[in-house]
């Protein structure tokens, strides 16, 4: 367990009984394929951010704890739905279950778990929550699309590659800490601060996540590297080595990207580190942190405020 884990090591245990009891379905594969991915683990960092976000406030009702698990049943279902687009095969350390059940049971219980989440939500009855909630789904949703549409484009921008991981990741973050900020009856002010924070974390979060496909240790990460070559996807490591290296190596890159294949994958990661693509990428979500790290100058300083920021910062420096 990290710093942050132990600081609401209550609540903490509080929802992780509640995401087991709203696993509940009479379907046993429901059941079964939501059991495997969510005791799997995951670092269940937007979770951490509602309770951390909602303590920081003194919170006093126990709608934090629910908002918690929504936030992890929204996320784990895209994550059950990511697999099967980026044909991936290992998650959380397991094989993916697309790659146990198939894809057709992966996509439907993904869906199961977006829709529990919006039950929970209906019954906790706040207007502001399911407005933004809805609101960060649908924009995940257009998200992983856009992506798809870059993918095997080798003329990505920088401008469309953070178009991507703005929809696709940060918008959960940020209404992460938006909701746990509306747990704690925040101000205006605060609520702002407090969703400037995760947008900025999320940002800082995937550029990392990026970074990590192509210098991770697959043990430590629980997922394979090389799957965004393998995808064509267009991350911010390729568009920077393209612009930063000669002609022939710019060629193979796009190639890779064009033809979505990993087969020059060693030899285009040696491109990525000697472009100086990495350190940019790191420079840049680096910036990203401070700028996280500001939104919560104004904020009540608390033991869970300290934590907060220490989950930024463990964000940029992860290894998983
Ligand atoms: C994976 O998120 C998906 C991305 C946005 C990169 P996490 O790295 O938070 O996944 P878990 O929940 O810890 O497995
Ligand atoms: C994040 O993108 C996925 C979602 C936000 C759904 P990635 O495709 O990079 O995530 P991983 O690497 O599969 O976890
Ligand atoms: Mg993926
Ligand atoms: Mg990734």
């Amino acid at each position: 367990m990290l710093s942050f884990h132990l600081a609401v090591k209550e609540d903490f245990e509080a929802v992780n009984g509640q995401i087991l009891a709203q696993l509940h379905s009479n379907v046993d594969l429901v059941e079964n394929i939501g059991h495997y991915i969510i005791e799997a683990g995951g670092k269940r960092l937007r979770p951490l951010l509602v309770l951390l976000v909602a303590n920081s406030l003194k919170t006093t009702s126990r709608a934090h704890i629910d908002l918690a698990v929504i936030i992890e049943f929204i996320h784990t279902a895209t994550l059950l739905h990511d697999d099967v687009v980026d044909l991936s095969e290992l998650r959380r350390n397991r094989p993916t279950a697309n790659a146990k059940w198939g894809n057709a049971p992966s996509v439907l219980v993904g869906d199961f778990l977006y829709s529990r989440a919006f039950q929970m939500m209906v019954r906790l009855g706040s207007m502001d929550v399911m407005d933004i909630l809805s609101e960060a789904t649908n924009i995940i949703a257009e998200g992983e699309v856009l992506q798809l549409v870059n993918a095997g484009d080798a003329n990505t921008t920088e401008q469309r590659y953070l178009d991507v991981i703005n929809y696709k990741t940060a918008k959960l973050f940020e209404a992460a800490a938006e909701i746990g900020a509306i747990a704690a009856n925040a101000s205006r002010e605060q609520r702002l601060a407090f969703k400037k924070f995760g947008h900025h974390l999320g940002m800082a979060f995937q550029l990392m996540d990026d970074i990590l496909d192509y210098t991770g240790d697959m043990e430590k990460l629980g997922k394979n590297i090389g799957d965004d070559l393998s995808e064509g996807k267009p991350t911010l490591p390729l568009i920077y080595a393209m612009q930063n290296s000669s002609l022939e190596q710019k060629n193979l890159i796009a190639h890779a990207i064009t033809d979505k294949t990993a087969e020059n994958f060693l030899h285009i990661a040696n491109i990525v580190q000697s472009s100086g693509a990495l350190k940019y990428c790191k420079t840049m979500a680096d910036k990203q942190i401070e700028s996280a790290l500001e939104a919560l100058t104004a904020l009540p300083d608390s033991v869970y405020k300290t934590e907060l920021c220490k989950l930024a910062r463990f964000s940029v420096s992860r290894s998983f």
